[in-house]
């Protein structure tokens, strides 16, 4: 291993990430340039079942991550030898599918002689939007950051700050039940329209009247006061909890009270039939109720999202916000974002939509600051299914 780490001109980071349902690897220079980025999807497999199932998951990263990682190193143009370091996604995830990545990585590590660097996932969404500023040539982002984390297991809001070569992270808010993107893809199964949820609820939505259906405040409301106060006092450190559980039964009565199940089941059949089902097909098998319905639903989550956000970076007086993770490629959270953050004369940066879900050059980028300060994990590191930032 060199002891000429801080010496190197440029440092390539192989990133490996398999916590969820994407087996992807990566080879970033120096936390700034993609240099490869592959991500093989497992959509196919886990769609039947409308949701990842964890056996599958880590069945199908074991069937790919050999190529994936050959296809990012070629494309990447370095062989396993050329490459200066290994990282990969220690958690949060699914434990089996996590266990995948770190043995083939730390298998790589031990027998190519290379550091290894253990990478938070949340992190790594944090950092793919540092990573493309960076790419732009954007320099000027400005510190104390507020990131909103939203994807399929997190809605997580950070204060990001730079301590020296490394970062800071202090959570301010988390879901207290549901995720979003765990919101999206239930309200999607329910209604009969496909897994994941997100892109196609973000599609249709377009075609519907979203102050159709209103859902009231206390729907997603998480109730747990005493909790917050008691925070509030001993620290002075407010919280911005989410909470989607509830929106997603106030969509269920409403297909009740409105008879909108046997076009529900009506569609399923039909879909079923379908070996990939386009937007256009959902589109054709959907009434103006239900459109307007899920364009009712995106509002609410979205409008939700960017009011506490917001509200969370008044209080915590940041200078930039951030919005990263699954549920951030959706077209209403952005403008309404954009529009938002304008307002309070804030900055706002989302990762481009292909760097929003997850892949492995938000880890290789996150894990350069450590590869300078030489933070490697040691062979005996382990997958943590729950771990935290900060
Ligand atoms: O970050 P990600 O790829 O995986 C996790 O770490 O969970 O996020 C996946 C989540 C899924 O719940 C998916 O439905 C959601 O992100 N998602 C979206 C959109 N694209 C993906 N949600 C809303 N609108 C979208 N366009
Ligand atoms: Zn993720």
């Amino acid at each position: 291993m060199s002891d000429n780490i801080r010496l190197m001109a440029n440092a390539y980071i192989l990133g490996i990430e398999s916590s969820c349902d994407e087996t992807a690897a990566a080879v970033v220079r120096s936390g700034e340039e993609i240099v490869s980025n592959v991500v093989a999807s497992q959509i196919g497999t886990h769609a039947p079942y409308g949701g990842v199932v964890p056996e599958l998951a880590s069945r199908e990263h074991l069937k790919a991550i050999v190529p994936v990682v050959r296809q990012a190193l070629a494309e990447a143009g370095q062989t396993y030898q050329s490459i200066d370091a290994l990282a990969v996604t220690q958690g949060p995830g699914l434990a089996g599918a996590l266990l995948v990545g770190i043995s083939y990585a730390k298998a790589l590590a031990f027998a190519l002689d290379k550091p290894l660097i253990a990478v938070n996932h949340l992190e790594g969404h944090i950092h793919a939007v540092l990573l493309e500023e960076r790419q732009k040539g954007n320099r000027q982002v400005e510190f104390p950051v507020l990131a909103l984390v939203v994807s399929g297991g997190h809605t997580h809001l950070y204060l990001v700050a730079q301590r020296r070569e490394g970062w800071s992270y202090e959570n301010i808010g988390h879901t207290r039940d549901d995720a979003a993107g765990e919101a999206f893809d239930k309200v999607a199964k329910l209604l009969g329209l496909g897994y994941p949820g997100g892109p196609i609820i973000d599609k249709l939505s377009a075609r519907g009247n979203p102050a159709a259906v209103k859902f009231s405040p206390s729907q997603i409301k998480h109730h747990d006061r005493r909790r917050r106060e008691k925070a509030i006092e001993a620290e002075n450190r407010p919280r911005f909890d989410f909470s989607y559980s509830g929106i997603k039964t106030a969509v269920l009565r409403h297909v009740e009270t409105h008879g909108l199940q046997p076009l529900i089941d009506a569609r399923r059949k039909v879909l079923a039939a379908m070996v990939k089902p386009t937007p256009q097909d959902y589109l054709a098998n959907c009434d103006q109720a239900t459109l307007d319905l899920v364009a009712s639903f995106q509002r609410a989550m979205v409008e939700d999202m960017s009011g506490k956000t917001l509200a969370a970076a008044q209080a915590y007086d940041v200078a930039t916000l951030f919005v990263t993770g699954g549920v951030a490629a959706n077209n209403e959270l952005r403008s309404t974002f954009e529009r938002e953050a304008a307002m309070h004369g804030l900055p706002v940066y989302f990762p481009s939509r292909p760097l929003s879900t997850d892949n492995a050059a938000m880890i290789a980028a996150a894990a350069y600051p450590k590869f300078l300060a030489r933070e490697f994990a040691a062979m005996d590191f382990s997958a943590e299914a729950g771990l935290v930032l900060g």
